[in-house]
This record gives structure tokens, C-alpha cells and sequence, in this order.
């Protein structure tokens, strides 16, 4: 049995109160969906800033009602202390999604990505150290690395930041350590890198490369490529991003202030990644001939990516279960399904043969 399986064991036969912030969100979502299959009961806040309420009636879909009834869901921004504090109440642990992502919008706006981010993350940390919960497990992100060269990443050697987006996430892990320090607070940051999977949102002028890309191939546009096509990424299936959140909220209680690396230990090209989604969508009978294009490099980008996982898994038990073409084998019947506008099959995971040309 794997260390993952033990603890979702444990947690069906000892159920805890879990708080998520951005729980309608693309990773939020599927925390909630994990942690409701595991008949945990789950506290939400969101303030559907990029989340959908679609995210949120999907789960309950594929949930049985009486899990579906453990979750209560608030309306509310995290910028608001008093939002933060009210939801605190009888929480073991903290998952804190929620935060304004994306590069390019950090850029474009920076004050906002700062207030909901930096204030709003603070906001969080004061209510659960407040609250006296257990754990506060946070999403940090791989652009702490910034412009540091070295491969693959390791926690404890970074460089400049590259955007406002960073400096956001690196004043989170700042923060973070010193409540740890300061308050003996159990603080835990998981540096995610590209993560991606069913309900990781298709639309809108922020959306990540492969829920873009796939929505291109599945309505005949054009995939643009930022770049020669050689700048890489450790592309992580949501199903290890979740395991990783479970694993850093019970984890040995001596792991405070830490941060881990969380992705496979691979690097995937965006030229690969274009063959990967277009073989992926062709098992589907949907068959994209267009070359992509490319285009300039866009600012802000880091060159190559790809994680030393070794401490996430010597500390915490991780083990990735997906590698970047089994996450894509997962997550297109999820994007095959919402292109055509139609109901999900009762497992978002399964292709129903409606779909199947
Ligand atoms: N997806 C990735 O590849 C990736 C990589 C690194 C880090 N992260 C981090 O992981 C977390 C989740 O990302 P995601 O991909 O699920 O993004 P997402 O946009 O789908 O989810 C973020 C959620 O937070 C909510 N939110 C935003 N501002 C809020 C506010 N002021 N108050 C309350 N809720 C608010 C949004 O409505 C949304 O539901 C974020 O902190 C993000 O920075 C994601």
C-alpha cells in the first residue's frame, strides 16, 4: 500500500473538517471532489473572481448526495479579513487555493494580483493561525525560481523573480516560514508546476496552454506556440497535486514552513505537448492537420522548467501517479465533453461512448 492509499484510509475511518479557498476553481474543485469521495467534510470560500459555479454542480454530480451534503460553500473574498475569519470555525485543515494566477495578468495588473494575493493571503494565515488549525497547506508556485537557470529546480536555490505573479507567491512562502517561526503555525507550501486536468478552465485571455490549446484543436482555430517551441515545462496531472495537498496536511507535525516541489520530474517541449494533445484528441476521432504557428516569446516566461521532486517525496510520502501523457489520456474526454456543450458521464474520467466517433 502506498503512502497515499494508507492516508486515504485513515481519513475515511477518522474524518476531518477541511477548509478550501478557491474551491470553485479548476484545483479547488478537485480537491473538493477528492476530500467528498473520501466523506470528509469541506468548508468552501470563494469569490468566483476565475472560478465557475459549473466546477462546483459537476462535483455534486459525480458525488453521492450524502457527500454532496457535507459541503457548505461561501461566497466570499478573501481580501475581506472578516470573510477569512468566519469560515475558520471548526476547521482542521486548510487548503488555500485561491489567488489571482497567470503571468501575463500579474503584468497587466499588478495591484490586484498584489491585494488578492499578498493581502489576501495574509488575511488567510492570521484566521487560521487565529483558528488554531491543525495544518495550512498553501499553493505556492514554480515561478519562485524566476530567472535561476540551474535543472531541475531544487527547493532551496532560486533566483529573481520575472514577474508581479512571482513576487506574490515568493512573499507568500516569506510569510509563510515566519508564521511557522514566529506563531508555530503548521504552514506547508507546494511550489506547483503546470498543473493540468479536467475543469482547468478553456476560456478567457488567461488560460493556461493546454486547456487553450485543446480548445483551438476541438473548434478548428489556430494553436499558437509563444516562442520557438523548445521552452519546456514538468507538466503535473491534478491527481498529483491533490495527493501532494492530502499528504503536506497530515504529514509529521516537526514539517512547518516548508516548501516542496510538486510536479513528476520530467520536461515536456511545447513542440511535444502539441503531439501529445493532438494524438490524445485523434483516440477521440477528432483529427487537427494544422501545423501550429509560432509566434514572439512572451515576457515573463521562464525558458525551461522541471522539479527535483526527491524531498516532497523523501518528507512527505509523494509519488506522482500520472505522468503528462496518462494526465492527458484523463483529462481530454473532460474537454471533449464541454466543447460539445453536453452532460459529463456520472465519471468525468470516462469517456462516455456518445462521445466516441
Ligand atoms: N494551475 C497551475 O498550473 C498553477 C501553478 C502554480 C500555482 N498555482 C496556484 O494554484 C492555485 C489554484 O490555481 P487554479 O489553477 O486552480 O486557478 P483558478 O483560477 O481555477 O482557481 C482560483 C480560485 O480562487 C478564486 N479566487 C480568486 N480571487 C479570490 C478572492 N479574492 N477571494 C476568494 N476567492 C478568490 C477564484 O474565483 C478561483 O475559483 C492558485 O493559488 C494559483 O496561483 C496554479
Amino acid at each position: 500500500m502506498t503512502n497515499y492509499e494508507r492516508l486515504q484510509k485513515d481519513l475515511v475511518q477518522n474524518p476531518r473538517t477541511w477548509l478550501i479557498s478557491g474551491v470553485a476553481g479548476f484545483i479547488g474543485s478537485n480537491l473538493l471532489e477528492t476530500l467528498l469521495r473520501l466523506d470528509q467534510t469541506v468548508v468552501g470560500l470563494d469569490n468566483f473572481a476565475t472560478g465557475h459555479r459549473r466546477n462546483l454542480d459537476e462535483v455534486r454530480d459525480l458525488v453521492s448526495a450524502e457527500q454532496w451534503a457535507r459541503f457548505k460553500l461561501h461566497a466570499g473574498d478573501i481580501r475581506e479579513p472578516d470573510d477569512c475569519q468566519r469560515v475558520m470555525a471548526g476547521v482542521d485543515h486548510v487548503l488555500h487555493q485561491a489567488a489571482l494566477g497567470s503571468v501575463p495578468r500579474s503584468l497587466k495588473d499588478p495591484l490586484t494580483t498584489n491585494a488578492v494575493n499578498i493581502d489576501g493571503f495574509l488575511n488567510m494565515l492570521m484566521a487560521a493561525s487565529d483558528a488554531k488549525v491543525k495544518s495550512f497547506v498553501y499553493a505556492a508556485s514554480s515561478s519562485s525560481y524566476g530567472d535561476h537557470p540551474g535543472l531541475p529546480k531544487v527547493e532551496g536555490v532560486i533566483g529573481r523573480p520575472l514577474s508581479p505573479y512571482a513576487v506574490t507567491k515568493y512573499v507568500n512562502e516569506l510569510y509563510a516560514e515566519v508564521f511557522a517561526r514566529c506563531y508555530g503555525c503548521k504552514t506547508v507550501g507546494l511550489r506547483y508546476f503546470n498543473v493540468f486536468g479536467p475543469r482547468q478552465d478553456p476560456d478567457g485571455a488567461y488560460a493556461a496552454v493546454i486547456p487553450k490549446w485543446t480548445a483551438s484543436m476541438l473548434t478548428g482555430e489556430t494553436v499558437y506556440i509563444n516562442g520557438d517551441g523548445e521552452t519546456s515545462r514538468d507538466f503535473c496531472f491534478v491527481d498529483n497535486a491533490v495527493q501532494a495537498n492530502l499528504l503536506a496536511a497530515l504529514c509529521d507535525d516537526d514539517i512547518r514552513g516548508e516548501v516542496f516541489n510538486v510536479a513528476v520530474n520530467a520536461r515536456t517541449t511545447l513542440n511535444d505537448l502539441f503531439v501529445h494533445l493532438r494524438n490524445a484528441l485523434s483516440e477521440h476521432g477528432i483529427h487537427y492537420e494544422r501545423p501550429p504557428v509560432c509566434r514572439d516569446f512572451r515576457p515573463g516566461d521562464v525558458r525551461h522548467s522541471q522539479a527535483d521532486i526527491s524531498k516532497a517525496s523523501e518528507m512527505l510520502g509523494y509519488a506522482p501517479s500520472h505522468v503528462i501523457a496518462e494526465g492527458i489520456h484523463e483529462a481530454m474526454p473532460w474537454y471533449v465533453a464541454f466543447f460539445r456543450k453536453a452532460p459529463l458521464s456520472t465519471n468525468s474520467r470516462q469517456v462516455s461512448s456518445d462521445w466516441l466517433q
